[in-house]
């Protein structure tokens, strides 16, 4: 039987990606965002499950993933995808806003997240933790300071996650793609990797052999040099 996959940012991006290549390989798949229409699309096109949730709000995120496990029955994968940097902003100017967002979105929601799918995979002993972090995770660059704040505290978190989740015999990656074309920013960026290849490296952490589990992956288009 072929395992469930729960994907957050599933409407857009990366993770839209990720959606349309696991169900063409015959994984069930439940994806969320906020809009509404994109989502209505990407179900039609992959026949994936899906519903929207809003991740600023912790009640919403984990009653999707509650909705995602009655939907789908359980879950045997989770890929926590979803992000956002908002704003480049030197850090005398940051308001309070901008910092609660990205820790709602960047950090709280994909640790709950993490919590939810350890517990549930920890209890059956088999599963697979995906975090979507970001090169920005390995360097440090002006005018990124929250987004980098954030996505450092995603690598520690999931840095811990990895050593719990192997105690219960569950998987548990750190995937750091370096920049993508997606929605992510608003100009076109076609010197940076498509968010189908993107997307294609994060599948082969999902299929690697049953022997194998990958901690972490990191990525780049070859324009990148932030090593
Ligand atoms: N693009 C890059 O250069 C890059 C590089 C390294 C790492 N990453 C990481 O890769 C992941 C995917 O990024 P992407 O490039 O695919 O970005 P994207 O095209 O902008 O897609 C972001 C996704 O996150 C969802 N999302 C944003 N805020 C949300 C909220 N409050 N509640 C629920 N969903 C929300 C969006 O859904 P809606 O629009 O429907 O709300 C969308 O599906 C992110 O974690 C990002 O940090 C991106």
């Amino acid at each position: 039987m072929e395992r469930t996959v729960f994907i957050t940012g599933a409407t857009r991006g990366i993770g839209r990606e990720l959606v349309k290549q696991l169900t063409a390989l015959g994984f069930p798949v439940f994806g969320t965002g906020r809009d509404q229409d994109l989502l209505e699309s990407l179900k039609d096109e992959t026949g994936c499950l899906g519903a929207t949730a809003d991740l600023t709000d912790p009640k919403q995120v984990v009653s999707i993933y509650q909705k995602a496990q009655a939907e789908l029955g359980h879950i045997d994968i989770l890929i926590n995808n979803a992000g956002l940097n908002h704003c480049k902003t030197p850090v005398p100017e940051i308001e309070l806003e901008d910092w609660e967002l990205q820790y709602a979105v960047n950090l709280r929601a994909p640790m709950l997240l993490s919590r939810e799918a350890l517990k549930e995979m920890g209890a059956r002993k088999s599963g697979h933790i995906v975090n979507v972090v970001s090169t920005i995770a390995k360097t440090a660059q002006p005018n990124y300071s929250i987004y980098s704040a954030m996505k450092y505290g995603f690598m520690g978190f999931t840095k811990c996650l990895i050593k719990e989740a192997r105690e219960v015999n569950v998987k548990a990656t750190a995937v750091y793609p370096g920049g993508t074309d997606s929605d992510f920013r608003p100009e076109s960026r076609p010197e940076y990797l498509s968010p189908e290849s993107a997307a294609k490296m994060i599948v082969h952490c999902i299929t690697a052999p049953d022997d194998v589990v990958v901690h972490d992956l990191t990525y780049r288009p070859m324009v990148e040099s932030n090593f």
